[in-house]
């Protein structure tokens, strides 16, 4: 029996993590068997990613709300992920907010990546709040899911300063490479029982 973490990630964009994430798996360095990767949205970036990499993908129905999945929505995702022997759950640039139902089946086994360093500007598009308010540096977090908005416990920060000709856009390019090394790094750090929740 294989002695890797059997994980699951959702997202909704392009899926620049879900590949660092995945090559990492490849090349050993994150001791995980990524066994699905489901999307909110149909031909979203992650899911032709996931099939490059050869890993099962599915598109979910979300159901009619913009920010959240509805209840049954929820109970498919809980299925799929079920069904796909995942333990873990990594949120990659998946924008919906879960709920009691989701959380409750995978208690304090889902894991999000975030583009600031918490608890500054949660919410959406984080790297513009950032560059909006003028701080001088920002990053990304990596924290436990839990009920609130971006609230769960920190796991890691990568720190990003912000340079003087910075547009919001080259902002998140910066925090993105940073994203694609912490995410894989503190995972394995997770799995590997080096971090206690
Ligand atoms: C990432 O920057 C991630 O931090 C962000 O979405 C992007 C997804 O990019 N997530 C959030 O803003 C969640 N609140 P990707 O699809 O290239 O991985």
């Amino acid at each position: 029996m294989s002695d890797k973490t059997k994980l699951a990630v959702l997202g909704s964009g392009k899926g620049s993590n879900f590949v660092s994430l995945a090559k990492a798996c490849a090349d050993g360095s994150l001791p995980a068997e990524i066994v699905l990767v489901a999307s909110d949205i149909e031909g979203a970036g992650i899911l032709e990613h996931a099939t490059e990499f050869n890993r099962p993908a599915r598109f979910i129905e979300p159901g009619p709300f913009r920010t959240k999945l509805d209840r049954n929505a929820e109970a498919a995702y809980v299925a799929a992920l079920r069904e796909s022997g995942a333990e873990w759950v990594a949120l990659a640039g998946f924008m919906r907010i879960l709920k009691g139902d989701f959380l409750r089946a995978f208690e304090k086994k889902v894991v999000n990546i975030h583009p600031s360093l918490l608890p500054a500007f949660p919410g959406l598009e984080a790297w513009k709040q950032a560059h909006d308010y003028g701080v001088k540096v920002t990053g990304c977090t990596v924290h436990m899911v839990d009920h609130g908005i971006d609230t769960g416990s920190i796991l890691a920060q990568g720190v990003v300063p912000v340079i003087e000709d910075d547009t919001a856009a080259t902002l998140h390019q910066r925090i993105q490479q940073e994203e694609h090394k912490l995410y894989p790094r503190t995972l394995a750090r997770l799995f590997n029982g080096e971090i206690r929740i």
